[in-house]
């Protein structure tokens, strides 16, 4: 069919096959602390004009690229897409983060919502994949994305942010069959979205889960694994060759539970030690992460410090994928990332063959 991918070190890492090196990528590694990403969205307008932009999503996803020796890209989008695909009306206002026009305020409102069909309302998702493939060409994997039902449920539920999520846990506890329903929707729309990511061109793809950690171990099980265990379970039917990774942030109790899903591998946030989650699952799936995405504000010598400290802990041998625990954030220096990714290079060969 295609030509296969030059570096394919991040797909071969998930499968757990031999390596020579330790690939790495890093989450919002195309963000707001590159001045050439504040300068394209400037372009753009806001940040959702530019995710709506081909052009400028494929100019923005080769951005880090261009400075760092990376082993995989990722779309740029936003996990909001679906929910805004469904009618919420999402929007961004200036540091502020996500708003939605229309909320989930009446569990009524749930049975109305549309799963959206990806080739149509989230047509200008799947053209930013098909442009970034063919910016990347055959180089890189590129890995597609969406966010977990339960994490998109708080923001439709919330209106935006939340920090103690009152409104998305009160529906769940209160009525939790309505909450069931959403959850249900989401699941079937985000199996559509990845999947189209996946016909356009995706090579692999993660399930953001950033707020599975605020639920106790019972709601987790029910209301975010459950949900992303259907996603995995479709996406294994359509797609069998295709890496899934999941990552719940604050998950590092639940990662058995995680690899029953059938993923190929879990992101770790940095309170977990990639060791000890090596011991726990990495029979049966690869680790991604999981330096604490802080130490990027340290020095460049401290960075390769605690690089070494991760590499060390994972230990000998293929499956892990380095990875920041979490997002960088806004104020890091792009030089520091730099010190990341050369460490991970120069530091992972002796963990190989
Ligand atoms: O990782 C990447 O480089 C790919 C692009 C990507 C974005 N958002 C672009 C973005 C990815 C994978 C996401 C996922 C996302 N979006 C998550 C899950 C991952 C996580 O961080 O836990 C969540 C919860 C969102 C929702 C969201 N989008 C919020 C809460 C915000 C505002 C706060 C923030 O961090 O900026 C966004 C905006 C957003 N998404 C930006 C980018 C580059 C910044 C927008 C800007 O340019 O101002």
């Amino acid at each position: 069919m295609t030509t296969p991918i030059q570096n394919d070190r991040f797909l071969r890492a998930l499968r757990r096959e031999p390596l020579d090196r330790t690939p790495v990528w890093f989450m919002r590694q195309a963000g707001r602390y590159l001045p050439e990403y504040r300068a394209t969205r400037a372009r753009a307008g806001d940040f959702m004009s530019l995710c709506r932009n081909p052009e400028l999503c494929a100019e923005v996803a080769m951005q880090p690229l261009e400075r760092y020796d990376l082993d995989a890209a990722i779309l740029f989008s936003d996990i909001l897409t679906v929910p805004d695909a469904m009618g919420l009306g999402l929007s961004f206002a200036e540091g502020e983060g996500p708003r939605f026009a229309d909320p989930i305020r009446d569990p009524r409102q749930i049975d109305k919502l549309p799963v959206p069909d990806p080739n149509v309302e989230l047509r200008y998702v799947m053209d930013a994949v098909a442009a970034i493939k063919r910016a990347l060409g055959r180089r890189i994997p590129l890995i597609g994305f969406a966010g977990s039902p339960w994490t998109l449920a708080t923001y439709m539920i919330e209106g935006g942010g939340s920090k103690d999520f009152a409104r998305a846990k009160a529906l769940m506890y209160d009525a939790p069959d309505a909450m069931e329903a959403l959850l249900a929707k989401l699941s079937a729309a985000t199996s559509l979205y990845l999947q189209a990511q996946i016909e356009h061109g995706a090579d692999a793809v993660m399930i953001f889960d950033t707020w599975g950690g605020a639920l106790t171990p019972e709601a987790y099980v029910q209301f975010s694994l459950e949900p992303m265990a259907k996603i995995v379970a479709h996406l294994k039917r359509v797609a069998p060759t295709v890496p899934v990774v999941l990552f719940t942030k604050g998950g590092g109790q639940h990662l058995e539970l995680m690899a029953e899903t059938g993923c190929d591998g879990l992101g770790l946030d940095w309170t977990t030690d990639i060791g000890q989650a090596r011991t726990r699952v990495g029979a049966h799936v690869a680790l991604q992460g999981n330096l604490d995405p802080s130490i990027l504000y340290a020095s460049p010598e401290r960075i390769r410090i605690e690089v070494a400290k991760v590499l060390q802990s994972f230990g000998n041998g293929s499956g892990h994928v380095f990875n920041l625990g979490h997002g960088i954030t806004p104020g890091v220096h792009p030089d520091h990332a730099a010190a990341m990714v050369a460490a991970v290079r120069e530091l992972s060969p002796a963990y190989h063959g």
